[in-house]
C-alpha cells in the first residue's frame, strides 16, 4: 500500500580519501548492528579487474562492461571477487588511483547504483563513500560528511598500509591524496563536496571512538526528531 513502505534508516559518511570515514562507518554500523557498505570497494573491484584485464582507463565501453559483470561477494568483512579473496589487494594504492580515474564516467557509476543500493535492508545500513548521501541514498536519515587535514590522512593512509604488510611513503601518500582529492572533487558527475544536508566532522583530532560516538549522537537526535 502506498505509503505503508517500512523505513529503513540510512546513514552516509561521505569524505576524501583516508579520512577514515571507512573505519568510523564500520564502528558505528557494529554499535547499531547495521548492514555496512564499502561503496569504495566497489569502484576498487572494478580497478582491479580492469588492471587484471589490461583494460585501459580511456576504454570507457570495457569499463563498463567489467562494471556490470562484477561477480563479488561481501562476507562480513572480506570480499570475494570470483570466488577469490581480495580484501587485501584492493586495498594497493594502484587500485585506488585506478578507482578514482574511472569514477568520473556517469554510465559507469549509474551500473553500480542498485547494486549499491541493494545492501539498504532491515534493521539498517551505514555507508561510506563520495556521493551516497548525494546521489545514492538522498533520504539518508543521517548525512555526516568526514575529513581531516591532508597530513593526518597521509599518516593514517600509511599506518593501514603497513599494517597490512604494503610498502609506503609518507611523500608520495601525501601527494597521491591530494591528486585524488583533486580528481574526486573537480570531476563533473557527483563530486566530492559536503553538500547542504550533510554534517560536517573533522577527525583531524579526534579518536576513532570520539567521531564514532559523535555519529551515533548525531544519529539519536535524527531519530528522536523523525518521530517528534
Ligand atoms: O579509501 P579511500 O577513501 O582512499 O578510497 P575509497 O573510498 O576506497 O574509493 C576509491 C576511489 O573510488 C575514490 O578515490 C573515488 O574516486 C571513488 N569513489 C567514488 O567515486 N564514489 C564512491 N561512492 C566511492 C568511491
Amino acid at each position: 500500500m502506498v505509503g505503508m513502505e517500512s523505513f529503513i534508516p540510512v546513514i552516509t559518511i561521505d569524505g576524501p580519501s583516508a579520512s577514515g570515514k571507512g573505519t568510523i562507518a564500520q564502528c558505528v554500523a557494529k554499535a547499531l548492528d547495521f548492514h555496512y557498505l564499502d561503496s569504495g570497494a566497489l569502484y576498487r573491484l572494478v580497478a582491479l579487474q580492469a588492471l587484471r584485464d589490461g583494460v585501459d582507463v580511456a576504454n570507457v565501453d570495457a569499463l563498463v562492461k567489467i562494471a556490470g559483470n562484477l561477480n563479488v561477494d561481501f562476507q562480513g568483512e572480506q570480499i570475494f571477487l570470483d570466488n577469490a579473496l581480495v580484501t587485501g589487494k584492493i586495498r594497493a594504492e594502484e587500485c585506488g588511483i585506478m578507482a578514482s580515474k574511472l569514477a568520473v564516467y556517469p554510465q559507469l557509476r549509474e551500473s553500480l547504483i542498485k547494486r549499491q543500493r541493494d545492501f539498504c535492508r532491515e534493521p539498517g545500513l551505514v555507508t561510506d563513500g563520495r556521493d551516497m548521501g548525494s546521489v545514492v541514498f538522498p533520504g539518508a536519515l543521517l548525512k555526516v560528511f568526514l575529513t581531516a587535514s591532508v597530513d593526518v590522512r597521509a599518516q593514517r593512509r600509511y599506518n593501514q598500509l603497513i599494517e597490512k604488510g604494503m610498502s609506503a611513503n609518507i611523500t608520495d601518500l601525501q601527494r597521491d591524496i591530494q591528486l585524488r582529492d583533486e580528481r574526486d572533487a573537480n570531476r563533473g558527475i557527483a563530486p566530492l563536496q559536503q553538500n547542504k544536508d550533510a554534517r560536517l566532522l573533522d577527525t583531524t583530532s579526534l579518536s576513532i571512538l570520539q567521531a564514532q560516538n559523535k555519529v551515533l549522537k548525531w544519529y539519536e537526535e535524527c531519530c528522536a526528531n523523525k518521530w517528534v
